[in-house]
């Protein structure tokens, strides 16, 4: 495998509007980020994900750009931003922006001028189609609730296409003007000193232009446009004629001559199309590993998804993608970020929630090959928060609401629904002491703060030696050590024990290096009859190691790593 400048590095994204508030007005904003360098480095982080941080009316929390030359005046300027990228190159950290390019908000002046002259040149950066007698042209669901069509302002019988909400009118990219813009755009910020992107909402770029109705998968009688873009991507039984002329002309483009390091959100690749995205060949320097985040995920709505996720069903995802995997690229592993519940809750039920279980599943996503990346207060084990209906700040949630009532659940069910599943739930303010607001705002904070804050905090953690924090410092100090950083980054992945429940076990190996990874991921003690020896316990969460005979006893939620 080619040696690439991000590899062996920790990602860690920040979703700034929660990050840390520098000038009291509650949203936490660009000198925010650059006060809280010198924590990131202490926990060994090298690149850094900022989601959307351009002028946007926040429809969708800065997913909904309108300038992309910009950073919105609540998070600070352009000069923060460029001070920001200055900072993290003085400690040899990378920092990568959202490419939002799927879609713009509906105030960007590309759309207002579309408004203006619906058949002139900007009406063609948009998918603009006639309706069927005022009503839409087909009847594919948006993600975000409704149809995914919407009258263009003015008109009778003419809508433009939204995969998001409304006000997120979908990019042409079939129109190659639109695709130039883009290009053009985004040298502009890798020019400025930036060393990539995450790519949002990636894989829905190329759309079924026959515009055919979908099958009914709900009580509205629309189908979502996520099957639609899921047959998009195969298509052909591959990706080579259809969105990968795209994505190629971006890398060639753009990525490349930058060197730049690339992150797709590419929720639709599963493990046979991995070839065609990842690795050197690929369209991108690497995908997030979905499986962790979104392996529950049943329905149309969050009351149809399972409570938790299934450790084991998620052991066997990573083992079928690393299999494929192998040698030629990496994965982006994850187990949360912006969208999804708190990984604390979603993997660990609430009267097993504590140090053990939280550093074993923190050691399971960093231990294993990849590129590992981290969502803000992850390293303190921030769960989920409780909120009252009338709390709830995201539209997502919102619109989830509302169609699990359509889809014939009570309000009760609903609301349990979005209390496990709703994206605020991760978005609360970090939690950096037990001060007011958490130490997040000197204000009134945006979101609410989760109110276990006064238990869970950095400044806290900070002072108590076995914290989650300070595990998580350990164990990323393990993951980039000399001794043992090599066979972490490159060492094969071999799975191990893959029939015992709740065992998670694997191998990395490299040349002579040998490492042994063991995890019980239960809350019940567990013996485990070893195949074969090992010379030396190098890394754990917990301290005593016992073993009798042949006979390896795991405690609740213990990680040991053995080196042979
Ligand atoms: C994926 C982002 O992660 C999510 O937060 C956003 O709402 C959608 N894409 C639309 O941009
Ligand atoms: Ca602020």
């Amino acid at each position: 495998m080619k040696r690439e400048w991000w590899h062996g590095l920790l990602g860690y994204q920040i979703y700034p509007k929660s990050f840390y508030d520098s000038n009291g007005d509650g949203i936490g904003d660009l000198p925010g980020v650059l006060q809280k360098l010198d924590y990131l480095e202490s926990l060994g982080v090298g690149l850094v994900w900022l989601s959307p941080m351009y002028p946007s009316p926040m429809v969708d929390n800065g997913y909904d750009i309108s300038d992309y030359y910009g950073v919105d005046p609540r998070f600070g300027t352009l000069e923060d931003l460029d001070r920001l990228i200055a900072e993290m190159k003085k400690r040899g950290m990378h920092l990568i922006l959202d490419l939002v390019v799927n879609h713009c908000s509906d105030r960007h002046e590309w759309f207002q001028k579309a408004i203006e002259d619906p058949f002139g040149p900007w009406g063609g950066y948009f998918y603009l189609k006639e309706g069927k007698n005022g009503c839409p042209p087909n009847n594919w669901r948006s993600l975000f609730g409704g149809s995914a069509w919407e009258k263009l302002p003015g008109q009778e019988n003419l809508f433009y296409l939204h995969t998001f909400a409304k006000q997120q009118p979908d990019l042409n990219w079939e129109n190659p003007a639109l695709r130039e813009e883009i290009y053009r755009m985004t040298n502009w910020w890798l020019d400025r000193g930036i060393s990539g992107f995450r790519l949002d909402a990636i894989t829905n770029l190329k759309k079924d232009l026959t515009w055919a109705d979908l099958p009914a998968d709900g009580p509205d009688g629309m189908g979502s446009i996520f099957r639609s873009i899921d047959r998009m991507i195969r298509r052909d039984g591959g990706t080579k004629n259809g969105i990968g002329v795209f994505l190629s002309e971006l890398k060639g483009r753009c990525f490349a001559p930058h060197d730049a390091f690339t992150v797709g959100e590419a929720s639709h690749v599963d493990a046979g199309l991995l070839p065609e995205f990842i690795g050197e060949k690929g369209y991108f320097s690497t995908i997030f590993a979905f499986d962790a985040i979104n392996g529950h995920i049943r329905g149309a709505c969050y009351c149809e998804d399972d409570p938790y996720m299934d450790p084991d069903q998620w052991k066997q995802d990573v083992f079928r993608n690393q299999a494929v995997l192998k040698d030629f690229a990496f994965e982006a592993n994850v187990v949360e970020n912006h969208d999804r519940p708190r990984a604390a809750s979603l993997f660990i039920p609430k009267e097993e929630y504590g140090f053990a279980s939280v550093t074993a599943l923190a050691g399971l996503q960093v231990l294993q090959r990849g590129l590992p990346f981290l969502y803000q207060g992850q390293e303190i084990g921030m769960t989920n928060c409780p909120f009252l209906p009338e709390e709830y700040d995201d539209l997502s949630t919102l619109d989830n609401y509302r169609y699990s009532l359509e889809c014939g659940y009570s309000k009760e069910e609903a609301l349990e629904g979005c209390a496990r599943m709703s994206r605020d739930n991760c978005r609360t303010p970090m939690q950096w002491s037990d001060g007011p607001n958490a130490g997040f705002t000197s204000g009134s904070p945006w979101l609410k703060v989760n109110p276990n804050y006064p238990e869970i905090n950095v400044k806290k953690q900070e002072q108590e030696y076995g914290s989650i924090l300070n595990f998580y410092r350990r164990l990323v100090n393990f993951y980039k050590s000399e001794e043992y950083g090599e066979v972490l980054t490159y060492g094969s992945f071999e799975p191990l024990y893959e029939d015992q429940e709740k065992i998670f076990a694997f191998r990395r190996r490299l040349g002579e290096k040998v490492l042994t990874v063991f995890c019980n991921f239960s809350g019940s003690e567990r013996f485990l009859s070893l195949k074969e020896d090992y010379s030396e316990v190098i890394f754990v969460n917990l301290p005593q190691v016992t073993r009798i005979g042949n006979n390896l006893i795991l405690h609740p939620f213990q990680l040991i790593v053995t080196e042979k």
